[in-house]
């Protein structure tokens, strides 16, 4: 599998704390890995190109098992989609996703996708912080960073995604007006998410009242973390901001 990582001196790679693999991945998955991710990996060299000119492009940081990501992927066409996951199992669900094919199917021969995918997905399976910098100034016009490890620990907090370092890279590379979405089912999180970027002068909140950011964001495709959360009595907040 192609990686940047490659390219990055080891000393200079930021740590990641979470897991790259879970259970193990079956055979139909694996096959998935090896066969079609490197049809749809990201290319670092033109991280932005899909297989056509698409009118917006939206970046989806940790996309877990992928049903966001696919979701809207399949419902906008004319858009292109860049997703970014650490963890191996869920870039291979992201892959069961949107070629059909599941566990208890054989594979043979070429690996097809499904007929309403328009090939405008570029995976990025590792850390986003690695892909950064490769990423040109003003060029997504979304952001999606759904349910992140909240790390509610105090010792922990310098984990948490939301941080000065990454809201600095994440305004550089939306273009102005861009939206940035938050969401998260924790209070810690949540109330972490609000403090940092009213610290940031590079973005603003953009809710009118209390009900704007309870309420899934219009043309939504709920998430396992959300729908997770929501079984477990807990609701999530929606937060989105605009890079000025
Ligand atoms: C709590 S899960 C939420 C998954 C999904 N967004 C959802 O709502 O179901 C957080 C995900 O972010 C991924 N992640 C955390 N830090 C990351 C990073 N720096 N780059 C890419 N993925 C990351 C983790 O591997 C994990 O799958």
């Amino acid at each position: 599998m192609e990686t940047i990582r490659k390219e990055t001196p080891m000393n200079t790679e930021p740590h990641f704390f979470g897991r790259r693999i879970g259970r193990r991945i079956r055979k139909a998955k694996s096959a998935l890995l090896t066969n079609f991710l490197p049809k749809i990996i990201l290319n670092p060299q033109a991280p932005l190109s899909f297989a056509y000119p698409v009118k917006k492009v939206c970046l989806e940081i940790g996309f877990g098992d992928g049903t966001h990501l696919a979701g809207l992927a399949l419902r906008h066409p004319e858009n292109g989609y860049i997703g970014a996951e650490v963890f191996q199992n869920g870039v291979a669900n992201l892959l069961s996703l949107i070629t059909g094919i599941k566990e208890g199917k054989d594979i043979v021969g070429d690996i097809k996708h499904l007929p309403q995918y328009r090939d405008n997905i570029r995976i990025f399976n590792d850390d986003i912080r690695l892909l950064f910098p490769l990423i040109p100034e003003a060029s997504i016009d979304n952001i999606y960073l759904l349910f992140p490890d909240p790390w509610p620990k105090k010792r922990h907090a310098s984990r948490r995604f939301i941080n000065p370092d990454n809201l600095t890279e994440m305004a550089r590379i939306l273009k102005k007006d861009g939206e940035l979405l938050i969401a998260t089912d924790h209070p810690i999180y949540k109330r972490w998410t609000l403090e940092q970027l009213r610290d940031s002068n590079d973005f603003y909140w953009t809710a009118r009242c209390g009900n704007d950011w309870r309420q899934e964001p219009k043309d939504w495709v709920s998430t396992k973390y959300q729908q997770k959360a929501l079984r477990e009595g807990r609701r999530p907040v929606f937060l989105k901001y605009q890079r000025r």
